[in-house]
């Protein structure tokens, strides 16, 4: 190889690493807008803290506890079948699978074909915004 040559196989390797730092980097943004998404999901459309966050004495939201699963603190005024008195964990989404959690919160089915009761509404969030919901669930740590 000539020294001209190997200038060029140099420089096209330092084009290719800045390529892929870029791809890289676009990723991780993807990433932070996907979970600012579903954070604004969560939080502003589907109200899911108003349920699954525990409240204090003075009733607000506690902030260590978010969607950490609650006793619920509304009843049905009408007799229901079904009705769950209690929130699940959903900070983390422990022992969900990806495409389990995204088809829920798509149908509102879980995998094994049963439906969570009622109060828990049955979302119909698309494709690109139940995997958005999904990513924030799981990028919060939870101390249960
Ligand atoms: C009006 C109250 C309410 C709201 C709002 C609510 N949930 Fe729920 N959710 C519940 C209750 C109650 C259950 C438990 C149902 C049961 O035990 O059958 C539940 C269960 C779940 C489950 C577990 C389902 C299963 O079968 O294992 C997930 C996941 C979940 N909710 C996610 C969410 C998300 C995400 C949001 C917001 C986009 C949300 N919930 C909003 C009340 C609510």
């Amino acid at each position: 190889m000539t020294l001209r040559q190997s200038c060029v196989c140099l420089a096209r390797i330092a084009l290719l690493a800045i390529g892929l730092s870029m791809v890289a980097r676009a990723g991780d943004s993807n990433d932070a807008a996907k979970i600012a998404r579903g954070k604004y999901l969560v939080e502003d459309v589907g109200k899911c803290a108003d349920c699954h966050t525990p409240f204090d004495e003075k009733g607000q939201p506690i902030a260590d506890k978010h969607l950490q699963g609650a006793l619920l603190v509304f009843k049905p005024t009408v007799p229901m079948p079904a009705w769950a008195e209690r929130s699940p964990n959903i900070a983390g989404l422990k022992g969900w699978e990806e495409e389990e959690a995204v088809h829920f919160m798509m149908t509102g089915e879980t995998s094994d074909k049963h439906r969570p009761r009622p109060p828990m509404p049955e979302y119909r969030f698309n494709q690109e915004d139940a995997r958005a919901v999904v990513a924030y669930l799981r990028s919060l740590s939870t101390s249960k």
